[in-house]
């Protein structure tokens, strides 16, 4: 059974993909342990509360120094003894540590084709307003695994959408989320619960 921990900040539409993967069967082999948010009013933990799945708020706010948090932040992952960590998301920096500790065992689903819109400041709608404003006409999404840079790490998954006539950042962003993320990123965990991922050279390979 692999364990996982969803690391989220929003509205957890993407959180909720995993749950009804889970119950639907599409996910095998899968257990959410926890989901923790840096955001009290994220409607995520909600959506965790629903299905009696653990959920935590830890802020960096409500520490006096980001090691601090991070140490708590740790601690409150680790204790949870996932096998696969997913930010669904978060708009947290991960920890170094974190980062090493659970390399290629941590997931990041990012609302563009990388390395198309990606890396510092591309995050939410401003990657759609980039998309839109340089006149994409295929937009999409990418799951990665998580290493030390900014949407950097191995791709595992990615799906395209078309841009359209007429397209606001909200109706493409909207677009991605239901065509693309919510497909690649259950697919994914789905794949590396089923034991079908592996990474070779920096690149990933599904059986
Ligand atoms: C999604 O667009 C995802 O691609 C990005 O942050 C957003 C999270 O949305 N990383 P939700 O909280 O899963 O609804």
């Amino acid at each position: 059974m692999l364990k996982v921990v969803v690391l989220v900040s929003g509205g957890g539409t993407n959180l909720q993909a995993i749950i009804d993967g889970v119950k639907n069967g599409s996910i095998r082999n899968t257990q959410i342990v926890g989901v923790i948010s840096n955001n009290k009013n994220a409607f995520a933990l909600e959506r965790a509360a629903r299905e009696q799945i653990p959920a935590s708020c830890i802020s960096p706010k409500d520490f006096s120094s980001r090691d601090e948090f991070n140490q708590e932040f740790m601690d409150a992952v680790d204790g949870m003894q996932p096998d696969l960590i997913v930010l669904a998301g978060f708009l947290v920096v991960i920890p170094e540590e974190m980062i090493q500790k659970y390399r290629n065992r941590m997931i990041n689903i990012h609302p563009s084709l990388i390395p198309a819109f990606c890396g510092k400041g591309f995050y939410g709608l401003k990657v759609h307003e980039a998309a839109l404003e340089r006149g994409v006409k295929v937009a999409g999404a990418t799951v990665h695994f998580v290493d030390e840079g900014t949407d950097t790490g191995p791709i595992i998954l990615q799906k395209a959408v078309a841009v359209e006539a007429g397209d606001t950042p909200e109706v493409l962003q909207r677009r991605v989320m239901e065509q693309a993320e919510w497909k690649i990123l259950p697919q994914a965990i789905d794949a590396i619960a089923g034991e079908r991922i592996s990474v070779v050279e920096g690149k990933v390979i599904i059986k």
